[in-house]
């Protein structure tokens, strides 16, 4: 289905991050934020962490901020809030991710990111729903990504723009989520384009590679997220073992519905961790 509005993003000759910068005024202007300091981008599971970071200040359709793509699954409305914590931060909450299987492109995927940083946050939070390929591991549990592996083929950068990827997931705000939750793991998350499910071939491959989650969101974004000079945090939901490491069949109800379950839990750690950052 073609958007009706031709979204800026889409004219090569734009150059993306004056299309952020643009977001980013759009933002102020409607949320009365001129600023915020940490931006958070909740996946599947994660939606209940808007509340628990703090007050709401405003809440955007993200369909009225310059860029921002039309979501892709029917009745998810994409929003953007601005929350203030006990505090005092204000946080950029993102409840609209363009998935690059959407197939736009790895600039309108990044926006959010490009967005949230024009926007003055040195912190971007970015959360998923994957699979796990740790047999120990439970739908339901929330994991900290320690490191990622691109397997998109593509990249948000563009030229010769060349962005260390060293230490991509912040080992100082790690220690802080630690910090908040002694128990949670780590794990290098894996990103496919999807949007079918990876077969149990590729998942062996995942693992072979030392990969420990599958997904289809949050490489190209952390990548942006670096380059735009931002502190990376992540963290997956698992909701189901991975194709192969699980032997029954994986559907995306069964997905929506681990995360359903787990969504209190998960979403009041995330909101812990965000006040302490
Ligand atoms: N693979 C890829 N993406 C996912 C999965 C998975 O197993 N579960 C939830 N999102």
């Amino acid at each position: 289905m073609p958007d009706t509005v031709l979204n800026p993003l889409d004219d090569p000759s734009a150059d993306p991050f004056e299309v952020a910068a643009r977001a980013a005024e759009d933002i102020a202007r409607l949320t009365g934020v001129p600023r915020h300091d940490i931006a958070v981008t909740l996946g599947s599971g994660w939606g209940r962490a808007a509340e628990l970071i703090g007050e709401t200040v405003a809440t955007l359709p993200a369909t009225e901020v310059t860029g921002f793509s039309k979501p892709a699954l029917e009745g998810h409305v994409g929003t953007l809030r601005s929350v203030r914590t006990p505090k005092g931060a204000h946080v950029l909450v993102v409840g609209a991710r363009t998935h690059f299987y959407e197939g736009h492109g790895a600039r309108r995927v990044v926006h959010s990111v490009r967005t949230a940083a024009a926007t003055g946050a040195s912190i971007m939070v970015l959360t998923n729903g994957a699979g796990g390929i740790r047999h120990t591991w439970t739908p339901g549990q929330p994991v900290l990504i320690s490191d990622q592996i691109n397997l998109t083929g593509a990249s948000p950068l563009e030229g010769a723009t060349f962005v260390d990827l060293t230490d991509l997931y912040a080992v100082r705000l790690r220690d802080i989520a630690r910090a908040i939750d002694p128990s949670l793991q780590e794990g290098v998350y894996c990103q496919f384009r999807g949007p079918q499910y990876e077969t149990p071939a590729e998942v062996q491959m995942a693992k072979a590679i030392g990969g420990h989650i599958v997904g289809m969101s949050t490489a190209l974004e952390a990548i942006a997220a670096r380059q735009s000079g931002m502190e990376v945090l992540g963290f997956s939901l698992i909701t189901n073992l991975a194709a192969g490491i699980q032997t029954t069949p994986l559907s995306h109800a069964e997905v929506l519905e681990a995360g359903r379950e787990a969504e209190p839990r998960i979403s009041s750690l995330l909101a812990d961790v965000v006040n302490a950052l």
